[in-house]
């Protein structure tokens, strides 16, 4: 078997018109544009890379977005300081401070600080303990992301064993605690493997559905899972250069999923692709949470 591939690229695009048919709607109605403000602090060349993306993202959607770039060494007190005005400031419904901060910064003081209202990442602890018990809140975007890659593309997670390897705040938590709600898109029976698990091998080859996200290039080999699995690699792991397509004479990073894709299609029924999986989908859930915001100041 030849996996079919589930495209971030195809789907997340699916998404965006949706959103952008609603932006247009929210402006013509009700005189409401969408606005996110993401903080960036320091010059992390992946926090950049995504930044810009989702800068990117937002104008094409129609969605007004403002990226305030802070030195590394900005102090604590001034990054609250900084959140406390956007709480306060009408053209943002959406707040996103990128992680991770600086050392000398404490990232939880941080996400408290952020208005729970306009905390599209999901990452305020009443917004996680929303998600928890299954409230509506905002859903953190990667794995919201993950979740509707799985409908939309037909691999529902109801009643399915999912295994979920990797135990981190902004996926493998929350995709465990979105997977086992009793609700639609849901309902799976849900394990989750980590760096102490005993031979994991045994549990990932129980999965219907496998998620990955340990940050490991090419960690789950194809011994690792059993015919018909469903693959969904969150990995991004730079590990080289390699000369750009879309622009000959430079060199781009040479980016692996934590799976062996080439391996692991030949056994998997579906598989997403690193890059253009996962990754298009973190953005696009962000742009969806912002408009959802943007929607709930209609009175
Ligand atoms: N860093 C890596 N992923 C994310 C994300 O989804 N949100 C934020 N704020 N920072 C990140």
């Amino acid at each position: 078997m030849t996996a079919e591939i589930i495209s971030g690229r195809v789907i997340g695009n699916q998404i965006r018109e949706e959103l952008t048919a609603e932006v247009t709607k929210l402006k013509e109605e009700h005189n409401i544009t969408p606005g996110l403000a993401v903080v960036l602090v320091g010059e992390d060349p992946a926090s950049v890379s995504y930044v810009t993306a989702k800068g990117r993202a937002c104008e094409s959607a129609g969605v007004f977005e403002e990226t305030i770039r802070l030195p590394a060494d900005t102090p604590e007190q001034e990054i609250l300081d900084l959140v406390e005005k956007l709480n306060d400031d009408d053209r943002f419904h959406g707040i996103l401070v990128q992680l991770p901060l600086p050392k000398h910064v404490n990232e939880e003081k941080v996400l408290l600080k952020i208005d729970p209202d306009k905390d599209v990442d999901g990452f305020h602890p009443m917004n996680v303990g929303r998600m928890v018990v299954g409230k509506p809140t905002f859903l953190p975007c990667t794995p919201h992301g993950i979740q509707e890659l799985l409908m939309r593309s037909g691999n529902g997670p109801e009643g399915k064993h999912v295994v979920i390897v990797g135990r981190s705040n902004i996926v493998g938590k929350p995709m465990m605690n979105i997977l086992v709600q009793k609700a639609v898109g849901a309902n799976a029976t849900v394990s989750v493997c980590h760096t102490r698990t005993k031979d994991m091998a045994a549990i990932t080859r129980q999965a219907d559905i496998i998620i990955v996200a340990a940050g490991v290039p090419e960690m789950i080999t194809a011994d690792m899972v059993s015919d018909g699995v469903v693959v969904i690699d969150v990995g991004v792991n730079r590990v080289g250069m390699k000369p750009s397509i879309k622009t000959p004479g430079k060199m781009v990073a040479d980016l692996r999923g934590d799976v062996d894709f080439e391996g692991v299609k030949e056994k998997a029924s579906f598989i997403t692709p690193v890059p253009g999986g996962v990754g298009p989908m973190t953005i696009t859930m962000l742009l969806k949470n912002t408009v959802e915001s943007a929607k709930k100041t209609i009175q």
